[in-house]
C-alpha cells in the first residue's frame, strides 16, 4: 500500500500523464434477450469526445469544438431502445453491402444468389438484420500519446441475409491528437463474395440538436460525375457529368441551394439528394479527398478522405419527424444529411461499375478518415 501511494504521488508530481487520448468502456444498455451492450468513449485533448456502441458499431456520439465551444454533430439517440425501435441507420456499422442491390439478386461464378428485399422491389443495407442491427463483439480497445482506439468484431455466417461465404469482420475506430475519426472497416471471406461496408452517420456540424438546418451548410465535393438512378434510387449504370446541373459541388456550396430543383428528375426521385458521387472510378491506394462540410456559423469543418472511389451524399430525406432523438429532440427533413464513402451502390449488378467482389486470401479496406478543425 505504502508503495503504490509513494508511486502515486511520484505520478502525479511527474505532472499530466503520458496518456493524451483515452478510451474508456462504459454499459450502453441491453438488449431484450438480456446481452448487455457495451459502449467505447475515446476522448482526446483537442476537445473531441466519440462514443461507439457494440450494437451496430455504431457512432452514438460525435463531439468537435466549434467557435462557440462543443457540440454533438450526429443524431441519435440516448439509449439502446430507440436503435431497436426506430434504427434509420443513425451511426451504423452499414454491410454486408451498403446502399441498393437491384432486385436483390446478382450472379456470382455462375450462381444466382437472391438476397432478402427490404426497400421496395430491392435490397438494402445488407437486408432485414444487417450488420448495423447486431451485436458486435469488443475486442480491443487501446488509449495513448497520439491516439485512442477501439476495435469491434462480427462474423456474418454463409448464407446469412442470402450473401455467400463466411465473412469475417472488423471495425476499428481511431480517435487522434490532431481531431481526426478514422474507421477502418475490414473483412476477409471463405469463399468469394461481394463486400461494400461503410458508416451511416447522420451529421450536423451545428450540432444534432441546434435546430440549424443543413441545408444552410456547405457542402464540396470533388467529382466530376454522378451515378443517376431509376424511381427504385437503383443506378442506371451511367455516369453523368454534373456540369451545370445541382449535383455540382466541386465548388463549396450551400445545401439548400438547388435542393427544389424539380425540373431535374433525379432530385424527384431521391426528393432531394440520394446519390452516389463518382470521386474515381475505382478504389485508390492510400485515401483521396471526398467531401468537405463546413457550418460558417459555428466555424466546424469536417473534411472527409477515404480510399473508396464513392460518395453517396444522402440529404436525410425520409426524416419526417415521426423520431425523437438525443436530449428529446424530433428529427426533420434538413435536420443532418450523411456522406458515406463506398464503392457504387449495385455493382454486383453494373459492369461499368467495376468489382465488389472479395476473394479468400484477400483483405477487404474501406479506411475513411473524417477531419475536424474550426475555420478562423
Ligand atoms: C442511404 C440510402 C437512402 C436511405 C438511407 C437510410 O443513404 O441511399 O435512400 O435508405 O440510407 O434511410
Amino acid at each position: 500500500m505504502k508503495r503504490f501511494l509513494l508511486l502515486a504521488a511520484a505520478f502525479c508530481a511527474a505532472g499530466s500523464p503520458a496518456i493524451a487520448a483515452d478510451a474508456q468502456r462504459e454499459k450502453f444498455g441491453a438488449l431484450p434477450d438480456g446481452r448487455d451492450v457495451e459502449a467505447v468513449v475515446l476522448t482526446n485533448e483537442g476537445g473531441m469526445k466519440v462514443r461507439i456502441i457494440a450494437y451496430g458499431a455504431i457512432v452514438q456520439e460525435l463531439t468537435a469544438p466549434g467557435r462557440d465551444g462543443p457540440a454533438d454533430v450526429v443524431l441519435g439517440y440516448d439509449g439502446i431502445e430507440g436503435y431497436l425501435e426506430a434504427p434509420n441507420y443513425f451511426g451504423a456499422s452499414v454491410g454486408r453491402y451498403a446502399n441498393r442491390i437491384a432486385k436483390g439478386s446478382f450472379t456470382l461464378d455462375g450462381k444466382d444468389y437472391q438476397l432478402a428485399i427490404n426497400d421496395g422491389p430491392n435490397a438494402l443495407h445488407g437486408g432485414v438484420q444487417g450488420f448495423d442491427k447486431r451485436l458486435w463483439t469488443v475486442a480491443e480497445v487501446k488509449s495513448g500519446k497520439d491516439n485512442a482506439s477501439v476495435t469491434f468484431t462480427l462474423v456474418s455466417p454463409d448464407g446469412e441475409e442470402g450473401y455467400p461465404g463466411t465473412l469475417s469482420i472488423s471495425a476499428t475506430y481511431t480517435l487522434s491528437e490532431a481531431n481526426e475519426l478514422t474507421i477502418d472497416y475490414r473483412a476477409a471471406t471463405d469463399a468469394p463474395t461481394v463486400v461494400n461496408l461503410t458508416n451511416h452517420s447522420y451529421f450536423n456540424l451545428a450540432g444534432a440538436s441546434s435546430g440549424v438546418s443543413v441545408l444552410d451548410q456547405v457542402l464540396t465535393i470533388p467529382a466530376e460525375s454522378y451515378t443517376p438512378v431509376d424511381a427504385t434510387l437503383i443506378p442506371t449504370g451511367e455516369f453523368r457529368p454534373v456540369e451545370g446541373t445541382a449535383f455540382d459541388f466541386r465548388k463549396p456550396t450551400r445545401v439548400g441551394d438547388r435542393i427544389r430543383t424539380g425540373g431535374d428528375e433525379q432530385m424527384r426521385f431521391g426528393r432531394g439528394y440520394d446519390h452516389n458521387w463518382v470521386v474515381s472510378r475505382a478504389p485508390v491506394e492510400g485515401l483521396q479527398w471526398l467531401a468537405t462540410m463546413e457550418d460558417p456559423a459555428s466555424g466546424r469543418v469536417m473534411a472527409i478522405h477515404s480510399n473508396q472511389p464513392g460518395v453517396q451524399f444522402y440529404s436525410g430525406n425520409f426524416l419526417n419527424g415521426t423520431v425523437t432523438g438525443k436530449g428529446g429532440t424530433i428529427y426533420r427533413m434538413g435536420d443532418a444529411l450523411c456522406l458515406e464513402p463506398q464503392i457504387f451502390p449495385d455493382t454486383p449488378n453494373q459492369p461499368e461499375f467495376g468489382s465488389a467482389r472479395l476473394d479468400p486470401g484477400e483483405a477487404y479496406l474501406n479506411r475513411m478518415v473524417f477531419r475536424f478543425s474550426v475555420a478562423d
